[in-house]
């Protein structure tokens, strides 16, 4: 395990991995009214650490019956968490953000060593934005009336939130702040390889003295997340996933008047022009893609390049690639953790022999792989074109495919041709580029000159197969409320 006593920032002991400063349950029930109760079936699934398949704890399994008394319990909790001074409501979520804060490093490490993420991302990107999330909707609680003049504001009542794996603890931020901020109740669902840091934000809820029921967590699979969505008592669905699953929860609410936020893949387009910064725009690049392993849906996928500078580009990102350093995901060296799960690092390989066939040009930098876990060196594809199935479809994993393009209008028109539209980068030296391309992207997010930037303020989401309906920024309340 990781020790950096250098800055005396990290320490873990050895074995095993619950020792320590990090303290994981060695089984986690379901937390439901401020309480940790025993799945109805007696079932339990092991939550493992992917870089190096260690059991790290046993996590209950919902059934219905579970779920049902998950949604009852948040029923209950809804009127008066409706009817709280709303300011009241809004220091709560402050405290949840400064309880967050103070075990920021418990949330990074137990955040890598369950998914797999580098510990330089959990520390610097995840737990530090999962607090602000809390904050900046603490802070909306008691302003709604201005967040929608002349309206009225109402919360729908019980929310389902379902999340997935790529970022545990900010996704349930993302789903629960705005939520409770409004005055809803929650019933949440972790992804059921990461559920440990939202087991761990049950333990701040019961901290920060949250009235009972206002927020509960109920953990499993997809059957889980199917019995919460078809609840007939839950009157708002909020799934960050696959776009698969996103098209069942669409059928299976059509009709029940249940309200539904989907946040599902991208194929985002990062596109450099001959004018660019070429080194920044590399790392840019760099960070686009490989960033969490590239289980990011707003990944910059799809690299296009323009034709005079794609030799100098293609050079400068072997060369960066060939940086990159592979392994321990606690390691604050570490640039490239470990995959997630065995059946994500399945899907990637697959992908990878299909670019193959399709006679695309394959580069990985040479890096030692550890024996053990779910790796996959960072990999770049060239020689793509718009038909191939590498570039069409999410692999959300680290892989870059490279194609070329001569004039903005051919890129526009290739950047666009996908079924999703979740994000987008540009590099340019030229701001009337930047304003020419966002205007004419299909895309949620476009970033220019930089990328994967979040922020609380800032809504996110998609067009097409990539979802609808925002989340945060004020865009991000109105999800969670009836307006009248
Ligand atoms: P998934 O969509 O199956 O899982 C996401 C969440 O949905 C998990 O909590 C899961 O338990 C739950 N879920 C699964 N089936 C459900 C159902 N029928 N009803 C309600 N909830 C259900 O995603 P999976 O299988 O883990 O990944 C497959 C692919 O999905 C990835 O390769 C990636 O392309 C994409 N994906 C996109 C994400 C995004 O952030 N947009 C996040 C995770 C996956
Ligand atoms: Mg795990």
């Amino acid at each position: 395990m990781a020790k950096d006593n250098k800055k005396g920032i990290f320490e873990y002991s050895a074995a095993p991995e619950s020792t320590g400063h990090i303290s994981i349950k060695e089984q986690y029930d379901l937390f439901i009214n401020n309480q940790w109760v025993k799945p109805q079936q007696g079932k339990y699934f092991d939550s493992i650490n992917p870089s190096n398949e260690n059991k790290l704890a046993s996590v209950a399994r919902a059934n219905d019956k579970d779920v049902d008394k998950a949604v009852k319990a948040a029923r209950k909790a809804f009127p008066t968490w409706a009817k709280l001074p709303a300011k009241e409501r809004g220091k709560y979520l402050y405290r949840i953000a400064r309880i967050i804060q103070e075990k920021s490093r418990e949330f990074a490490v137990i955040e890598s060593m369950d998914g797999g993420k580098p510990i330089r991302e959990s520390r610097d990107v995840d737990i530090p934005l999962a607090a602000a999330h809390f904050f900046y909707l603490g802070g909306w609680a008691d302003k709604l009336e201005y967040a929608f003049p002349g309206q009225n504001v109402e919360p729908l009542g019980v929310a389902g939130q379902i999340i997935p794996w790529n970022f545990p603890l900010l996704m349930a931020a993302w789903k629960l702040a705005p939520a409770l901020a409004c005055g809803n109740t929650v019933v949440l669902k972790p992804a059921e390889t990461t559920s440990l840091t939202a087991l761990k934000l049950a333990e701040v809820i019961q901290e920060a003295e949250l009235p009972e029921g206002v927020v509960n967590i109920v953990t499993g699979e997809g059957d889980t997340g199917a019995a919460l969505v078809n609840h007939p008592d839950v009157n708002k669905i909020a799934f960050t996933g696959s776009t698969d699953v996103g098209k069942l929860i669409q059928r299976s609410i059509a009709g029940t008047g249940k309200k539904a936020t989907l946040e599902l893949g991208g194929k985002a387009a990062n596109i450099i022009f001959e004018d660019a910064a070429i080194n920044q725009a590399v790392e840019g690049i760099i960070n686009g893609i490989y960033f969490n392993q590239g289980h990011v849906c707003c990944a910059g996928s799809r690299l296009f390049v323009q034709e005079s500078v794609v030799d100098e580009v293609i050079l400068k990102l072997k060369q960066r690639m060939g940086n990159l350093v592979l392994g321990d995901p606690l390691d604050k060296n570490t640039d490239i953790g470990a995959i997630n799960s065995k059946g994500q690092l399945q899907t990637i390989k697959k992908y990878l022999e299909i670019g193959k066939k399709d006679g695309l040009e394959m580069f990985q930098p040479k890096l030692t792989i550890p024996k053990k876990g779910f790796w996959c060196a960072p990999t770049l594809f060239t020689g793509a074109a718009q038909s191939h199935q590498i570039v069409q479809e999410e692999i959300f994993g680290p892989v870059l495919a490279v194609q070329t393009f001569r004039t903005i209008e051919e890129v526009i028109q290739k950047a666009n041709n996908t079924p999703y539209g979740l994000s987008a980068g540009v590099w340019t030296d030229k701001g009337s580029k930047i304003f020419n391309l966002t205007s004419k992207m299909r895309a949620g997010v476009v970033w220019a000159n930089t990328y994967n930037k979040f922020d609380p303020t800032s809504p996110f989401g998609g067009y097409k197969e990539s979802g609808y309906g925002r989340e945060g920024g004020v865009h991000g309340l109105e999800a969670y409320l009836k307006l009248s």
